[in-house]
C-alpha cells in the first residue's frame, strides 16, 4: 500500500526521501512525488509509474531543499496518474500533504467546499484533506489540524508541510502506521520502520489522532486534545543489512535463504538451552491452559494459512479446539464469541486494518486476547493483552516467506506448551520434541543447498496453466499456503484441495498436462494420498510428490519425488514449505513476473 516518508534537517532532503520511497516500494505502489521547500516555494514532482520515473523527472527538473516530503501511492479513489500522486495542496499553496488511507467522508466534505469555492485538481481523497486545511488555515497550522482532525473518518496518515512553516512537519493518523525518529539534528517521519533505519534506531510510533511536530531540533507530540505528551521510544534493532537486498536478485530469494536463521532465532526466544520451553513466554499459565475450551485464531493470507497450520499443532497435541476464521469474515459474522474466551491474531506487520478491527472486536467483547506477530510496536503488538513474537526480521518481499515459517514454529510451541501445561504430554516428550525441532534448520538448509533441483523443474513447467496442490490433515493446510504463494507471483493458476475431496468436484478440472503437487508428509496418511495421486495421475496430471523421508509407494504414482529429510510428521511442515517457495519463486521467475511486487498487491494491507 501507500508509503510516506518526510524530512527536516540540515541536508539535502531530496535523496533521503528518495532512499525512503525505495525501502517502502516493497509495500506496493503506483506513482511517486515529493514536494520540496527549495527555499522559496514548495516544489511539487509527481510521477506515474515507477520510482524510477520520479527519479527521471527529478534529473530533468531538479530540486533541493532541508525539509519536504514524499509518497509512494497505491491507487484507491482515481486512477494512477501524475495528477492524482501525492503530494497534494490547496489551491493557494498554502500547504502540501501525503496521506495514507481512505477517507471515508470525503464526498461530504469534497461538496461542503465546491460550495465555497474551492476548485478539484484531482480526484482523490487527499486532495480533499489538502482543500479543508487550506479553507480553514488562518496562520496557526497546529489548530488548523486539530480543527480538519476532528471532520475525517476513516483511516489515515497526513505528513504536511505549512509555506509559512516550511522546515516543520505536521503528522497525525489514525488506523494507518506512522513512525518518526530524530537523530543528529534531523527529524524524519516514514509509514514504516524499513524508512528510518539508516538514520535513527529509536522511534516512536504516532497513535491515533495524536500529532507529531517534527523539527530539525527534535519532536513533540501533543494527544487528540491539544495537550502536549511525553512518549516513549522504543529501539530497534533490525540490522540495515537484513532490509536491503545484497547479492540476491530479489528479496524473496534471500529472505526464503534467512529461513534457517529465522527459525533459530525464534526458536531460541521460546525454548531453553537445556530443550524445555521457557513457559512463562506463554500467554497461560498451567490453570489457565486447562481451562480453556477453544482458541479462536483470526488473521488474512498467509497469516491466514499459519492459523490453519497451528489449529492442527494445537488440537493434535493439546487436544484443545481451535476455531480459524479470516479476519473480514470474522468482523461482519456473528460473533459467536465469549467473555474471557481466548482469541488470537496472527500478522506479519501488525497493521493489516481487517486483523486490527477483528481484535477490536475481540476486545470488545471481553476475549482474552493474543498476538502472533513480526514487528514491535505496530498496532496490533500494542492492542493485544499479549504478544508472541517471531523473529523473522524485516520481510520486504510482498510474498511471506520467513514470516509464515516463523509464525508456525511460534504456533507449534504454543501447541507443545499448552500440551505440556494441559497434561497431553510429559516434559520429556516435549524435550524430545523441541531437541528434533532443533534439528530443522539443518535440514531447512539441506534443501536450499539442492534448490537448483527445483529450479530446474521451474524451467520445465512454467508453461502450465492450472496447478493443484493437495493434501490431508497438516498437509492441506500447508498446501494452501503453497497455493497461495504460487498465485500471488506467478499468476499460475493454482488451488489447494483436501485430498479426499478431488473427486467431489475438483476432479473435472484435471486434464492432460495439469501439474498436482501431492503433499505427502505424514506417513499415516500416505496410502490414502497414494490412491488421491492415482486419481489424477491416470487422468493426465503430472504429479508431483514431496515426501517426509523415503517413501517407496511414491514412485509408483507420481512422474516426480521431492524429499526433505525424515522427521518427526508434526514437524514436516516447517521444513516442506521451504520447496514450496521455491517453487513459486522459480515458475515466477521464468515467467519474468515481478516477484517482490507482485501486480495488484501490497506488502501490508492497511485499508479494509
Ligand atoms: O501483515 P499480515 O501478516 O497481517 O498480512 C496478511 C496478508 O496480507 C499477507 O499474509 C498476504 O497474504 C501476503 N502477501 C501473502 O504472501
Amino acid at each position: 500500500m501507500c508509503g510516506i516518508v518526510g524530512y527536516t534537517g540540515e541536508k539535502n532532503c531530496v535523496p533521503i526521501l528518495m532512499n525512503g520511497l525505495t525501502s517502502l516500494a516493497y509495500r506496493g505502489y503506483d506513482s511517486a512525488g515529493v514536494a520540496v521547500w527549495d527555499g522559496s516555494d514548495l516544489v511539487l514532482r509527481k510521477a506515474k509509474g515507477k520510482i524510477e520515473n520520479l527519479k527521471d523527472l527529478l534529473e530533468a527538473s531538479p530540486v533541493s531543499g532541508k525539509s519536504g516530503i514524499g509518497h509512494t501511492r497505491w491507487a484507491t479513489h482515481g486512477e494512477p496518474s501524475d495528477v492524482n500522486a501525492h503530494p497534494h495542496t490547496d489551491s493557494h499553496k498554502t500547504l502540501a500533504i501525503v496521506h495514507n488511507g481512505i477517507i471515508e467522508n470525503y464526498q461530504h466534505i469534497k461538496s461542503m467546499l465546491v460550495k465555497n469555492g474551492c476548485v478539484f485538481v484531482s480526484e482523490t481523497d487527499t486532495e480533499v484533506v489538502a482543500q479543508l486545511l487550506g479553507y480553514y488555515y488562518r496562520g496557526n497550522a497546529f489548530a488548523t489540524l486539530k480543527q480538519a482532525l476532528a471532520m475525517l473518518e476513516g483511516s489515515f496518515a497526513l505528513a504536511i508541510i505549512f509555506a509559512d512553516d516550511p522546515e516543520t512537519i505536521y503528522c497525525t493518523c489514525k488506523d494507518s502506521p506512522m513512525v518518526v525518529g530524530h537523530g543528529n539534528g534531523e527529524s524524519i517521519v516514514a509509514s514504516d520502520i524499513p524508512a528510518l533505519l539508516e538514520y535513527t534506531r529509536d522511534v516512536c510510533f504516532v497513535q491515533d489522532r495524536q500529532i507529531a511536530i517534527l523539527r530539525k531540533s527534535g519532536i513533540e507530540f501533543y494527544d487528540e486534545f491539544g495537550a502536549e505528551i511525553e512518549k516513549e521510544t522504543l529501539h530497534v534493532d533490525w540490522d540495515i543489512e537484513s532490509a536491503k537486498k545484497g547479492n540476491y536478485e530479489h528479496f524473496m530469494m534471500k529472505e526464503i535463504c534467512e529461513e534457517p536463521d529465522a527459525f533459530r532465532k525464534t526458536y531460541d526466544q521460546y525454548v531453553a538451552k537445556d530443550f524445555t520451553l521457557k513457559s512463562d513466554r506463554f500467554p497461560w499459565d498451567e490453570a489457565r491452559a486447562k481451562a480453556l475450551d477453544r482458541i479462536t485464531i483470526v488473521s488474512c493470507g498467509t497469516a491466514f494459512h499459519a492459523g490453519m497450520l497451528g489449529k492442527k499443532f494445537i488440537e493434535h497435541m493439546a487436544k484443545l479446539r481451535v476455531d480459524v476464521d479470516i479476519a473480514s469474515e470474522f468482523r461482519y459474522g456473528d460473533l459467536l464469541i465469549d467473555k474471557g474466551e481466548a482469541f488470537m491474531v496472527i500478522s506479519q506487520s501488525g497493521e493489516t486494518a481487517d486483523t486490527i478491527a477483528a481484535l477490536r472486536k475481540a476486545k470488545e467483547l471481553g476475549c482474552d486476547t493474543m498476538a502472533v506477530c513480526n514487528v514491535t510496536g505496530s498496532t496490533i503488538s500494542r492492542e493485544a493483552n499479549h504478544v508472541l513474537y517471531t523473529y523473522a526480521g524485516p520481510e520486504i518481499a510482498v510474498a511471506a516467506t520467513k514470516s509464515y515459517l516463523t509464525q508456525i514454529i511460534v504456533l507449534y510451541l504454543c501447541a507443545l506448551d499448552l500440551a505440556q501445561k494441559r497434561g497431553e504430554m510429559t516434559q520429556a516428550q516435549v524435550t524430545e520434541r523441541l531437541k528434533e525441532m532443533s534439528k530443522l534448520p539443518a535440514a531447512m538448509q539441506k534443501v536450499l543447498d539442492n534448490k537448483e533441483q527445483i529450479q530446474f523443474f521451474a524451467s520445465r513447467s512454467f508453461a502450465v496453466k492450472h496447478v493443484f496442490f493437495i493434501g490431508r490433515g497438516m498437509d492441506y493446510a500447508l498446501a494452501m499456503e503453497a497455493a497461495l504463494k504460487l498465485k500471488e507471483i506467478s499468476y499460475i493458476h493454482s488451488e489447494a484441495y483436501a485430498a479426499g475431496e478431488l473427486k467431489h468436484g475438483t476432479i473435472a478440472l484435471i486434464e492432460e498436462g495439469s501439474l498436482v503437487v501431492a503433499l505427502a508428509t505424514q506417513p499415516e496418511l500416505q496410502a490414502k494420498v497414494a490412491s488421491n495421486m492415482e486419481e489424477v495421475r491416470v487422468r493426465g496430471a503430472h504429479v508431483l510428490a514431496v515426501t517426509n523421508g523415503p517413501w517407496e509407494g511414491a514412485a509408483g504414482h507420481s512422474h516426480e519425488q521431492w524429499q526433505i529429510d525424515q522427521m518427526d510428521a508434526t514437524l514436516a511442515p516447517l521444513c516442506a514449505i521451504i520447496p514450496m517457495q521455491l517453487l513459486a519463486y522459480y515458475l515466477a521467475v521464468q515467467k519474468g513476473c515481478s516477484v517482490d511486487q507482485p501486480r495488484n498487491l501490497a506488502k501490508s494491507v492497511t485499508v479494509e
